[in-house]
């Protein structure tokens, strides 16, 4: 039986379409979940929008549309979006499905019978952009939210609360025995640092229309954390008859969350699952923001910048390989874009140098100048022999690449995997020039006896450029699977598995074939000279 793999996203609020952050978490639990799947592990992606609350019900008033209509719309956009991205999740959750709104309902009871929750007469300083209460403590000048930065009203409620002072000594127990539970290691002491002041949270709320209501009172409907969070469990069928994906696939193996949402993932969702008798997730991985001109990407702030325009430039394979490879994950990275006059996007300088010297020319000029030119013109495009003499410390360093990716990719360290993708990349460019396998082909015509030498060149560079686009297509799948394409191979590259990344198993014999090219070099002077036209 395969190991399973169970990876979720946080749920994005839905009150507005995605934008580059929120993508940037997908990309990067995409380059995971496609990376184990290729690693013979059954693996479950889950990923989805987050509709209730005051955000998503204002949104739509804006709108004049009803919530739902408001909601089901941007869905189809997150859908759209994702679908363009290659976000290849196992299931896309919406917290208005009824199947989720009745186990959360469900959920709330159970807690309720276990005396979890109570109810209370509670005033404090409200934030409803973050949709919390604060303590004083923890705002600006007494009253400003640090993260909307505009002031927090007094709201007066009685609402239910969840006991999290019942477990958060057992989450810092397990935080501190669990040195996986919190990654990168560096967010696990904010979080031992926060967890002895956690007082119990409210978990309804009385001035809200748009959410679950509250079992057995029709004046307050649950907070949208509560909501939200037990979607990971909902999507898997708890409380939903059938629980046969929750036996499989629970405790998950990772959740990947903002750093701005890690203290509801480390301290309130641990307690959840501590009073339902669930087990904690192995890892929650908390990743950066990213910032437009130093301030966060979020349309509270109005510095959007929508993935759809990045993927129309510079594909989705441009966009992907930037994020992952530029940042290292886990910490913050800044995304310098340059607009038009009518403030529409226009370019991302360090985006194009690094896909024009990665992708078109490191990896895609090696490809062209060994399959489309050399082996055409001197094979009829046909792989020929292997060689070891020409071979080099190919295989040997294929096979440290790997183990160490394996490593990388297990330690949530994608810059780093990216890297060592890119270091074989690198590695190839070299051999090619120092090779010179136009000059080998010339000495082949003329001494026969070093064409199996010429031909050992050809076939080292035509397998490093199969294992290369095994290796990265979890990353770039659709610049890989055209690599795979033009080496000629009928399998499918998404049906490959991580054991054919091994020295050795390119076919002499196979005909190769000719096909556009894998990434097209961007030239924005050009792009910009064409639209004037
Ligand atoms: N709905 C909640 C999450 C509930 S999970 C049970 C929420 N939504 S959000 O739309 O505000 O954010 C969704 C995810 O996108 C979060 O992990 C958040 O950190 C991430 N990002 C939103 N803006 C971001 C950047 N500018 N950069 C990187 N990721 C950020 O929080």
């Amino acid at each position: 039986m395969k190991e399973k793999y169970y990876i979720t996203t946080a749920i994005d609020y839905s009150n507005a379409p995605p934008h580059l952050g929120h993508a940037y978490e997908k990309i990067t639990a995409d380059f995971i979940a496609r990376h184990q799947r290729m690693r013979g592990k059954d693996v479950f992606f889950l990923t989805g929008v987050d509709e209730h609350g005051t955000k998503n019900e204002k949104a739509s008033k804006e709108r004049e549309i009803t919530p739902k209509e408001h909601c089901d719309d941007i869905a189809n956009k997150y859908k759209e979006t994702w679908a363009k991205l290659g976000i290849s999740y196992d299931y896309f959750i919406r917290t208005t499905d009824e199947l989720h709104k009745k186990a959360v309902s469900e959920i709330f009871i159970k807690l309720q019978k276990n005396e979890d929750i109570y109810k209370k007469k509670y005033e404090g300083l409200y934030c409803s952009g973050c949709e919390a209460f604060y303590l004083e403590k923890d705002l600006k000048e007494g009253n400003i939210c640090p993260v909307h930065n505009r002031k927090t009203e007094i709201v007066a409620e009685e609402n239910y609360f969840f006991k999290i002072t019942k477990y958060k000594d057992q989450v810092k127990k397990h935080i501190l025995e669990n040195v996986d539970f919190i990654k990168p290691e560096s967010k696990k002491n904010e979080i031992l640092n926060m967890i002895d002041d956690f007082q119990d949270i409210s978990i309804s709320r009385e001035n809200v229309k748009w959410g679950v209501p509250i079992p057995n009172d029709d004046k307050q409907v649950m907070y949208v954390w509560i909501d939200a969070l037990n979607n990971y469990i909902t999507a898997l069928g708890f409380f939903g008859g059938n629980e046969s994906d929750l036996k499989k696939y629970w405790p998950a193996n990772v959740q990947i969350v903002g750093k701005d949402i890690l203290k509801f993932h480390a301290i309130i969702w641990p307690s959840i699952l501590l009073a339902l008798g669930l087990e904690l997730p192995k890892t929650i991985f908390s990743h950066g923001f990213i910032t437009l001109g130093g301030s966060k990407i979020s349309k509270t702030t109005g510095n959007i910048i929508s993935p759809n325009d990045l993927i129309e430039k510079y594909q989705a394979d441009g966009l992907r390989y930037f994020m992952v490879r530029e940042i290292n994950y886990g910490n913050d990275g800044n995304f310098e874009a340059e607009f038009k006059e009518d403030k529409s996007f226009d370019r991302c300088q360090p985006l194009e140098n690094r896909v024009n010297s990665d992708l078109a020319n490191n990896l895609g000029n090696s490809l062209n100048r060994i399959v489309a030119s050399i082996l055409a013109k001197n094979c009829d495009g046909i792989i020929p022999e292997r060689n070891k003499d020409s071979e080099s410390d190919f295989p040997e360093f294929v096979e440290l690449t790997k183990k160490k990716i394996e490593i990388q990719m297990d330690n949530f360290e994608l810059q780093e995997a990216s890297t060592s993708i890119w270091d074989l990349v690198n590695k190839l460019n070299k051999y090619i020039d120092v090779e010179a396998p136009w000059n080998l082909a010339k000495k082949a015509l003329e001494d026969e006896s070093t064409k199996p030498y010429f031909h050992g060149v050809l076939y080292t560079c035509l397998e490093t450029l199969r294992i290369v686009s095994l290796l990265s297509y979890p990353l770039i799948p659709t610049i890989s699977s055209k690599i795979w394409e033009q080496l000629g191979i009928n399998e499918k590259i998404e049906d490959q598995t991580w054991d054919k990344i091994q020295w050795g198993l390119t076919i002499s014999g196979t005909q190769t074939r000719k096909t556009d090219v894998v990434y097209p070099r961007i030239d924005s002077k050009l792009v910009d000279k064409s639209k004037k036209k």
